[in-house]
């Protein structure tokens, strides 16, 4: 299903151009659409002030992040539903244990849906994890979009670079708390999400195996 070539781009950070062909990303996007009918994707607000997220969510996996007016956390339902979470798809946790080696399976499999032309993340560390010693897994399908990545302080210098659909991308180690986000969608750059957009799976160990 993959090809291992990588480029690091610093030290912890690792990309996988095409790290998912064609047809392997054609198999996934239909599997993660099946898991929505139990794990359905909705629009998380900010804690405090409320404002709804430029992006829809939902999780997969025995622990969900979620975001709302009260914090960030992970719990084990869908916060709209009440619902367990979807099980991960095992071609995931076969990428995972391949690229990171981590000997303990992720717990979470967060999905960012941009679709839209408001769609972004600003840049943000992933911090809620007790597992800090496992790096963070993301895959990116659909639409190409334009990844910033910067050092473990909000200020100081960032990079960007472009992540294609199939691409893979590891932080992890030094890296591991580097601030990154989505600046912007190049639209129509990809025709396996009908309608457009891009979907991004986040895979993380969340507690301390
Ligand atoms: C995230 O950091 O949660 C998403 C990053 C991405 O969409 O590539
Ligand atoms: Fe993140």
């Amino acid at each position: 299903m993959e090809k291992l070539d990588r480029l690091t781009v610093s030290e912890g950070v690792r990309i996988f151009p095409g790290l998912i062909d064609a047809p392997a990303q054609k198999v996934l996007i239909g599997e993660v659409a099946a898991l929505f009918v139990q794990s359905p994707l909705y629009r998380p607000v900010m804690p405090g002030s409320g404002t709804p997220f430029r992006v829809e969510q939902t999780c997969f996996g025995p622990l969900g992040w979620v975001s709302d007016r009260s914090g960030y956390r992970y719990q084990p339902y869908h916060p709209v539903t009440g619902q367990e979470w979807a099980t991960i798809p095992p071609a995931l946790l076969t990428l995972w244990n391949e690229l990171t080696g981590y000997p303990a399976p992720p717990e979470c499999c967060l999905v960012n849906f941009y679709r839209g032309d408001q769609a972004k993340m600003g840049l943000h560390q992933d911090r809620d994890e007790p597992a800090l010693d496992a790096p963070v897994l993301s895959l990116s399908l659909g639409d190409s979009a334009l990844f910033r990545l910067g050092g473990s302080t909000r200020k100081g210098p960032t990079r960007s670079f472009r992540l294609n659909s199939g691409d893979g991308l590891i932080f992890g180690g030094p890296a591991r708390l580097s601030f990154h986000g989505i600046d912007r969608l190049y639209p129509d750059t990809s025709r396996l999400i009908d309608g457009g957009g891009r979907i991004n799976l986040t895979l993380r160990r969340v507690t301390r195996p």
